[in-house]
Protein backbone atom coordinates (compact mmCIF):
# COMPACT_ATOMS: atom_id res chain seq x y z
CA UNK A 1 0.00 0.00 0.00
CA UNK A 2 1.51 3.31 -1.04
CA UNK A 3 -0.60 6.51 -0.02
CA UNK A 4 0.34 9.98 -2.38
CA UNK A 5 -0.63 13.31 -2.13
CA UNK A 6 0.59 15.32 -4.63
CA UNK A 7 0.39 19.33 -4.71
CA UNK A 8 -3.33 19.42 -3.03
CA UNK A 9 -5.00 22.50 -3.23
CA UNK A 10 -8.48 23.48 -1.56
CA UNK A 11 -11.04 26.17 -0.76
CA UNK A 12 -14.41 26.80 0.07
CA UNK A 13 -15.02 29.02 -2.25
CA UNK A 14 -14.25 29.48 -6.13
CA UNK A 15 -10.28 31.21 -6.20
CA UNK A 16 -9.69 31.32 -2.70
CA UNK A 17 -7.12 28.65 -1.18
CA UNK A 18 -7.37 27.58 2.28
CA UNK A 19 -4.57 24.83 1.75
CA UNK A 20 -2.59 25.15 -0.95
CA UNK A 21 0.22 22.82 -2.56
CA UNK A 22 0.20 20.13 0.26
CA UNK A 23 2.18 16.93 -0.89
CA UNK A 24 2.33 13.87 1.46
CA UNK A 25 3.35 10.18 1.52
CA UNK A 26 2.35 7.37 4.25
CA UNK A 27 3.27 3.89 3.77
CA UNK A 28 1.44 1.02 4.63
CA UNK A 29 1.29 0.53 8.83
CA UNK A 30 2.86 4.00 8.79
CA UNK A 31 1.43 6.74 10.96
CA UNK A 32 1.24 10.53 10.22
CA UNK A 33 0.47 13.18 12.66
CA UNK A 34 -0.84 16.70 11.24
CA UNK A 35 0.11 19.34 13.41
CA UNK A 36 -1.07 22.72 13.99
CA UNK A 37 -2.63 25.80 14.96
CA UNK A 38 -6.73 26.03 15.27
CA UNK A 39 -7.47 27.55 11.24
CA UNK A 40 -4.44 26.38 9.82
CA UNK A 41 -6.51 24.08 7.50
CA UNK A 42 -5.71 20.72 8.81
CA UNK A 43 -9.46 19.36 8.75
CA UNK A 44 -9.83 21.07 5.26
CA UNK A 45 -6.92 18.88 4.00
CA UNK A 46 -8.19 15.95 5.56
CA UNK A 47 -12.18 16.92 3.55
CA UNK A 48 -9.92 16.75 0.23
CA UNK A 49 -8.57 14.16 0.18
CA UNK A 50 -11.83 12.10 1.04
CA UNK A 51 -13.25 14.29 -2.02
CA UNK A 52 -15.30 16.33 0.26
CA UNK A 53 -14.10 19.77 -0.81
CA UNK A 54 -15.77 21.19 -4.25
CA UNK A 55 -12.91 23.47 -5.19
CA UNK A 56 -9.92 21.34 -5.21
CA UNK A 57 -6.66 20.91 -7.44
CA UNK A 58 -4.05 18.72 -7.35
CA UNK A 59 -3.86 14.68 -7.11
CA UNK A 60 -4.34 11.68 -4.40
CA UNK A 61 -2.85 8.43 -5.50
CA UNK A 62 -3.81 5.30 -3.68
CA UNK A 63 -1.47 2.16 -4.85
CA UNK A 64 -0.84 4.36 -8.12
CA UNK A 65 -4.29 4.50 -8.90
CA UNK A 66 -6.06 8.45 -8.89
CA UNK A 67 -8.98 8.67 -6.61
CA UNK A 68 -9.15 12.56 -6.22
CA UNK A 69 -12.14 13.46 -8.92
CA UNK A 70 -13.85 10.12 -7.85
CA UNK A 71 -17.10 11.04 -5.55
CA UNK A 72 -16.43 10.33 -2.13
CA UNK A 73 -18.39 7.44 -1.45
CA UNK A 74 -15.96 5.92 -4.10
CA UNK A 75 -13.05 7.47 -2.32
CA UNK A 76 -14.49 5.40 0.72
CA UNK A 77 -14.96 1.83 -1.33
CA UNK A 78 -11.15 2.46 -2.60
CA UNK A 79 -10.49 1.97 0.84
CA UNK A 80 -9.96 5.57 2.24
CA UNK A 81 -11.31 5.67 5.93
CA UNK A 82 -12.56 9.08 7.35
CA UNK A 83 -13.35 9.88 11.47
CA UNK A 84 -14.08 13.78 11.58
CA UNK A 85 -13.45 16.10 14.08
CA UNK A 86 -16.46 16.02 16.73
CA UNK A 87 -16.89 12.14 15.86
CA UNK A 88 -20.49 13.44 13.88
CA UNK A 89 -22.61 10.16 14.94
CA UNK A 90 -26.10 9.64 14.24
CA UNK A 91 -26.91 10.23 17.95
CA UNK A 92 -30.32 9.58 17.92
CA UNK A 93 -29.45 6.27 16.30
CA UNK A 94 -28.08 3.37 18.23
CA UNK A 95 -24.70 1.82 18.26
CA UNK A 96 -25.41 -1.03 16.01
CA UNK A 97 -27.59 1.30 13.93
CA UNK A 98 -24.50 3.97 13.86
CA UNK A 99 -22.01 0.85 12.70
CA UNK A 100 -24.94 -0.63 10.24
CA UNK A 101 -24.65 2.85 8.15
CA UNK A 102 -20.85 3.18 8.62
CA UNK A 103 -21.24 -0.77 6.82
CA UNK A 104 -23.94 0.22 3.76
CA UNK A 105 -21.79 1.71 1.84
CA UNK A 106 -19.99 -1.80 1.53
CA UNK A 107 -23.62 -2.77 -0.08
CA UNK A 108 -22.02 -6.52 -1.62
CA UNK A 109 -19.15 -7.48 0.94
CA UNK A 110 -19.94 -8.71 4.34
CA UNK A 111 -18.63 -6.61 7.11
CA UNK A 112 -16.53 -7.93 9.66
CA UNK A 113 -18.39 -7.05 12.66
CA UNK A 114 -16.27 -9.71 15.10
CA UNK A 115 -13.21 -7.78 13.93
CA UNK A 116 -14.60 -4.35 15.15
CA UNK A 117 -15.69 -6.03 18.47
CA UNK A 118 -12.29 -7.40 19.03
CA UNK A 119 -11.06 -3.91 19.09
CA UNK A 120 -13.56 -2.13 20.46
CA UNK A 121 -15.45 -4.60 22.82
CA UNK A 122 -17.28 -2.34 24.72
CA UNK A 123 -19.28 -1.91 21.92
CA UNK A 124 -20.64 -5.47 21.91
CA UNK A 125 -22.45 -4.52 25.15
CA UNK A 126 -23.73 -1.55 23.97
CA UNK A 127 -25.35 -2.20 20.93
CA UNK A 128 -28.65 -1.36 21.16
CA UNK A 129 -27.70 2.24 23.53
CA UNK A 130 -28.67 5.08 21.63
CA UNK A 131 -25.28 6.58 20.85
CA UNK A 132 -26.12 10.19 22.00
CA UNK A 133 -25.62 8.97 25.75
CA UNK A 134 -22.89 7.10 25.43
CA UNK A 135 -19.77 8.62 26.76
CA UNK A 136 -17.26 10.97 25.12
CA UNK A 137 -14.74 7.93 24.76
CA UNK A 138 -16.98 5.60 23.46
CA UNK A 139 -18.50 7.98 21.13
CA UNK A 140 -14.84 8.00 19.63
CA UNK A 141 -14.70 4.67 19.94
CA UNK A 142 -17.77 4.11 17.93
CA UNK A 143 -16.73 6.56 15.56
CA UNK A 144 -13.87 5.15 14.58
CA UNK A 145 -15.32 1.18 15.16
CA UNK A 146 -18.43 2.89 12.06
CA UNK A 147 -14.85 3.96 9.85
CA UNK A 148 -13.14 0.44 10.60
CA UNK A 149 -16.35 -1.46 9.20
CA UNK A 150 -15.29 -0.02 5.37
CA UNK A 151 -11.76 -2.04 6.23
CA UNK A 152 -10.04 0.49 5.76
CA UNK A 153 -6.31 0.47 4.38
CA UNK A 154 -5.85 3.85 5.29
CA UNK A 155 -7.62 6.08 8.28
CA UNK A 156 -8.11 9.63 9.04
CA UNK A 157 -8.46 10.46 11.98
CA UNK A 158 -9.14 14.28 12.88
CA UNK A 159 -8.20 15.10 16.41
CA UNK A 160 -9.74 11.30 17.94
CA UNK A 161 -8.62 12.56 21.34
CA UNK A 162 -10.06 15.84 21.92
CA UNK A 163 -11.94 16.23 25.20
CA UNK A 164 -10.64 12.92 26.30
CA UNK A 165 -9.39 11.47 29.61
CA UNK A 166 -5.91 10.59 29.50
CA UNK A 167 -7.11 7.21 29.95
CA UNK A 168 -9.08 7.68 27.13
CA UNK A 169 -6.15 9.06 24.96
CA UNK A 170 -4.21 5.86 25.74
CA UNK A 171 -7.34 3.39 24.63
CA UNK A 172 -7.17 6.14 21.18
CA UNK A 173 -3.44 5.09 21.11
CA UNK A 174 -3.48 1.75 21.73
CA UNK A 175 -6.34 1.44 18.61
CA UNK A 176 -4.25 3.43 16.56
CA UNK A 177 -1.38 0.79 17.36
CA UNK A 178 -3.47 -2.02 16.44
CA UNK A 179 -4.69 -0.57 13.15
CA UNK A 180 -0.83 0.28 12.74
CA UNK A 181 0.10 -3.49 13.30
CA UNK A 182 -2.93 -4.72 10.84
CA UNK A 183 -1.31 -2.66 7.99
CA UNK A 184 -3.49 0.28 8.29
CA UNK A 185 -1.97 3.39 7.56
CA UNK A 186 -3.25 6.27 9.75
CA UNK A 187 -3.81 10.32 9.13
CA UNK A 188 -4.38 11.90 12.36
CA UNK A 189 -4.56 15.62 13.43
CA UNK A 190 -3.43 15.42 16.87
CA UNK A 191 -2.84 18.20 19.29
CA UNK A 192 -1.64 16.11 22.17
CA UNK A 193 2.02 16.07 22.12
CA UNK A 194 1.50 13.12 24.40
CA UNK A 195 -0.31 11.28 21.85
CA UNK A 196 2.00 12.17 19.09
CA UNK A 197 4.93 10.47 21.01
CA UNK A 198 3.00 7.48 20.90
CA UNK A 199 2.11 6.73 17.75
CA UNK A 200 3.94 8.96 15.03
CA UNK A 201 5.79 7.67 12.50
CA UNK A 202 6.27 11.10 11.49
CA UNK A 203 5.29 14.81 11.75
CA UNK A 204 4.05 17.19 9.76
CA UNK A 205 4.01 20.57 11.25
CA UNK A 206 0.78 22.87 9.28
CA UNK A 207 0.87 27.02 8.91
CA UNK A 208 -1.34 28.91 6.24
CA UNK A 209 -3.03 26.26 4.55
CA UNK A 210 0.84 24.43 3.66
CA UNK A 211 2.92 22.08 5.41
CA UNK A 212 5.94 23.94 6.49
CA UNK A 213 7.99 20.90 8.40
CA UNK A 214 8.03 17.18 7.88
CA UNK A 215 10.17 15.66 10.93
CA UNK A 216 10.76 11.97 11.66
CA UNK A 217 9.26 10.98 15.29
CA UNK A 218 13.52 10.31 16.17
CA UNK A 219 13.55 14.32 15.14
CA UNK A 220 10.77 15.27 17.70
CA UNK A 221 13.41 15.98 20.48
CA UNK A 222 15.62 18.12 18.39
CA UNK A 223 12.55 19.81 16.76
CA UNK A 224 10.71 21.04 19.92
CA UNK A 225 11.03 24.60 19.24
CA UNK A 226 9.49 24.73 15.23
CA UNK A 227 6.50 22.41 17.44
CA UNK A 228 5.83 25.31 19.83
CA UNK A 229 6.26 27.47 17.17
CA UNK A 230 3.56 25.35 15.04
CA UNK A 231 1.22 25.08 18.06
CA UNK A 232 1.31 28.66 19.74
CA UNK A 233 -0.97 31.08 19.02
N1 LIG B 1 -17.36 25.29 5.59
C1 LIG B 1 -16.50 26.31 5.56
N2 LIG B 1 -16.74 27.40 4.79
C2 LIG B 1 -15.86 28.42 4.72
N3 LIG B 1 -14.69 28.44 5.38
C3 LIG B 1 -14.39 27.39 6.15
C4 LIG B 1 -15.28 26.27 6.28
N4 LIG B 1 -14.71 25.37 7.12
C5 LIG B 1 -13.54 25.91 7.51
N5 LIG B 1 -13.34 27.12 6.93
C6 LIG B 1 -12.16 27.99 7.12
O1 LIG B 1 -11.02 27.34 6.60
C7 LIG B 1 -9.89 27.59 7.44
C8 LIG B 1 -9.28 26.25 7.86
O2 LIG B 1 -10.21 25.55 8.67
P1 LIG B 1 -9.96 24.08 9.18
O3 LIG B 1 -11.22 23.63 9.80
O4 LIG B 1 -9.39 23.28 8.09
O5 LIG B 1 -8.84 24.34 10.29
P2 LIG B 1 -8.20 23.34 11.35
O6 LIG B 1 -6.73 23.45 11.17
O7 LIG B 1 -8.82 22.02 11.25
O8 LIG B 1 -8.58 24.06 12.74
P3 LIG B 1 -8.97 23.42 14.17
O9 LIG B 1 -7.67 23.10 14.85
O10 LIG B 1 -9.66 24.54 14.88
O11 LIG B 1 -9.86 22.24 13.96
C9 LIG B 1 -10.40 28.42 8.59
O12 LIG B 1 -10.08 29.77 8.34
C10 LIG B 1 -11.90 28.21 8.57
O13 LIG B 1 -12.59 29.34 9.03
MG1 LIG C 1 -9.97 20.91 12.51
Amino acid sequence: MKFRVENLTAGYTLGSQTIHGISIEVDQGETLCLLGRNGVGKTTLLKAIMGLMTHTEGSVYLDGEKISGLPVERIAGAGIGYVPQGRRLFSELTVQENLEVGACIRRHQRVDYERVFELFPKLKDRLGQVSGTLSGGEQQMLAMARALCLDPRILLLDEPTEGLMPAMVRAVAEFVRQLMSMGVSVIMVEQRLDMVKMVADRICLMDGGTIVKTLSIEELPSSMEAIHRALSV
